[in-house]
């Protein structure tokens, strides 16, 4: 007989346990970005197919100047980036405020050391000059400390429609979140995917290399190899779903047989009937109702959008009301 796990090392462990016992499974997307996990998701923001990064990439090319001005405050000001990557696009108004001589810090924010470490060798390389203050951390701790960070204008930033992962409630619980820690002259800078021809938010989730479901599946591969378990990886499917109505897309991980798992540091065994799912992933798209609906919940106003040529995807400045 074994006994179940009630106190569990870490939050993994313990979303895991959950997410596998439960009907549907599920699993958080939080968790595909280990090391291999990142090196997959920079391979999809190069695929021609996942049009966000080249749209955003092209809103920043354009408008740099419009951005730049909107951000500009009489004692220059802080731009606070959450989730911050590898900086491809926040480059780009980096060098613009520099070449204008701007007063501003950059404070890039990422739960990994590893990824700031080289943004910050990579920024002081091609930036010379640049001021960047690197913190490691959750978004929800480090959300926490800019509450007392108010020395001058503060331009919170968040890219690559990140909020897409959360459901409606949650996306009002960290829109709120960021709000508090906002004075009447700080701004929100975020990303929203726009709705678009289904066909194309499909591809962009799908693609016949097969990137996005390695980038799935590699969620199977960590539980096995920090959780001490024998998914066999191959008899799982990506499956991608988009809800035009909604504009939800869904990713799934679907059971090809009846198969059973063992989850050794969990003290776990998982059944998976035929064609059973779990699902991993959701990346919402959105409109301006749905935007403004948003920033109202959270206390916030949309001051200025910006998109591309395409329209696919949209940049909102957010104030507080
Ligand atoms: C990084 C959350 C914005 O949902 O589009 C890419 C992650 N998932 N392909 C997204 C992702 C599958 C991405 N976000």
């Amino acid at each position: 007989m074994t006994t179940k796990i009630t106190h569990y090392t870490s939050a993994f462990e313990k979303e895991v346990a959950q997410g596998l016992t439960s009907f549907p499974k599920s699993l958080s997307s939080k968790y595909f970005y280990d090391e291999k996990g990142d090196k997959l998701f920079q391979d999809i923001m190069a695929m021609p197919t996942y049009y966000l990064t080249d749209a955003e990439f092209e809103i920043f090319s354009t408008q740099k100047e419009e951005i730049c001005n909107a951000f500009y405050g009489n004692q220059g000001f802080d731009l606070i980036e959450l989730g911050a990557g590898d900086g491809k696009k926040t480059k780009i108004l980096l060098n613009y405020f520099s070449e204008k001589g701007i007063d501003f810090t950059y404070l890039p924010i990422d739960i990994s050391q590893n990824v700031l470490d080289g943004l910050k060798e990579s920024v002081e390389r091609e930036i010379p000059g640049v001021k960047i203050k690197p913190q490691q951390g959750t978004y929800f701790e480090v959300l926490e400390g800019l509450v007392n960070y108010n020395s001058r204008k503060k331009v919170i930033m968040v890219l690559g429609s990140n909020i897409g992962n959360l459901l409606h409630q949650k996306a009002i619980q960290f829109l709120a979140n960021i709000q508090k820690g906002m004075n009447t002259d700080d701004v929100l800078f975020m990303g929203f995917d726009q709705k678009k021809n289904p066909q194309t938010i499909l591809n962009a989730y799908n693609d016949p290399e097969g990137i996005t479901a390695a980038f799935n599946k590699n969620i199977l591969h960590r539980i096995n190899r920090e959780l001490e378990a024998n998914f066999n990886v191959d008899q799982f499917l990506h499956w991608e779903v988009y809800d035009p109505e909604s504009g939800t897309a869904k990713s799934y991980l679907v059971s090809k047989t009846e198969q059973e798992v063992h989850i050794n540091k969990l003290q776990l065994n998982i059944h998976f009937s035929p064609w059973e799912t779990i699902h991993t992933e959701i990346s919402q798209k959105y409109d301006d109702d749905v935007v403004s609906w948003l920033a109202e919940e959270a206390g916030l106003k949309i001051i200025n959008q910006y998109t591309d040529s395409n329209q696919y995807y949209k940049n909102y400045l957010f104030a507080k009301r």
